[in-house]
């Protein structure tokens, strides 16, 4: 293994599953609706029990189960930026979103539209949950999905692309907002509130943002650095309801 690599490989993040931390979520902040954007086979929409709004180009639900927890379950199966062209979020549900889970295209540009376009539609105290931004190595963090080749071999599938550049450029240039970065396993969970919807700082300015945002080198500055400047907890720091909506509050 190079040295680079070497440096770059932290152990398997020790909290509880992201899945797991969503239902946690899910169950504590009792949110009215949830908007998803990449859902896949629905493994993380079954944990919604309120209105929802999925979003994924190629759904692949093989079990009818995942829709029978909820009253309305709303599918489009769009990129995200389609969805975000010609739907309105806020009008579909009759409110802004109070919850949202972001784990479609994991490219840095794509979850900055994602993460900006649903701040947009959400209140201020809304819950935005963002996925993989905490990679544990380097390999898993190519903006290809295909031909990696993970430095422990039980990491095979581990892909969380570059988001974890998005997750920097919010800490970095939105400290008004508030960002908890979780070591969810396998690839973290970050939880983002005191939204701005008004704002259009990100929007306004995306293109720079993009280039700041590749600009970052994770292999220079090593995980254990990024993890240190994204203040990685450990989800225990929530484990009571009291701590939760502490917190959170919808
Ligand atoms: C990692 S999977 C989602 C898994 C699901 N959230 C779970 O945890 O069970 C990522 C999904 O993002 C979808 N996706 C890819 N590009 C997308 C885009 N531009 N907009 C929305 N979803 C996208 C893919 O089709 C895929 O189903």
């Amino acid at each position: 293994m190079s040295p680079s690599l070497q440096r770059n490989v932290v152990s398997d993040h020790a909290g509880i599953d992201y899945q797991d931390l969503l239902a946690y979520l899910h169950r504590e902040l009792r949110p009215r609706n949830y908007l998803e954007i990449g859902t896949r086979h629905g493994g993380t929409l079954a944990l919604s029990g309120c209105r929802s709004i999925a979003i994924d180009p190629h759904f692949q639900f093989t079990d009818p189960a995942i829709f029978s927890s909820r009253p309305v379950t709303l599918l489009y199966q769009l990129t995200s930026d389609e969805f975000f062209a010609s739907h309105d979020a806020r009008a579909l549900f009759g409110e802004p979103i109070q919850l949202a889970f972001l784990d479609g295209m994991h490219r840095c540009e794509f979850l900055l539209r994602d993460f900006y376009n649903t701040e947009a539609a959400s209140a201020p105290n809304s819950v935005i949950a963002i996925h993989d931004c905490l990679p544990v190595e380097i390999p898993m963090t190519s903006r290809e999905e295909h031909g990696i080749v993970p430095v422990e071999p039980h990491r095979a599938g581990w892909w969380t692309g570059d988001v974890w550049r998005t997750a920097l450029l919010l800490k970095r240039e939105r400290p008004d907002l508030d960002i908890l970065a979780l070591d969810a396993h396998p690839t973290g969970l970050i939880i983002v509130t005191n939204l701005d919807p008004g704002s259009t700082r990100l929007k306004d300015n995306y293109n720079a943002c993009v280039r700041t945002m590749l600009s970052y080198d994770l292999s220079e500055m090593t995980i254990a650095e990024y993890f240190a400047e994204m203040q990685v907890q450990n989800t225990s720091c929530l484990d009571s309801s009291e701590k939760l909506t502490a917190r959170y509050w919808l």
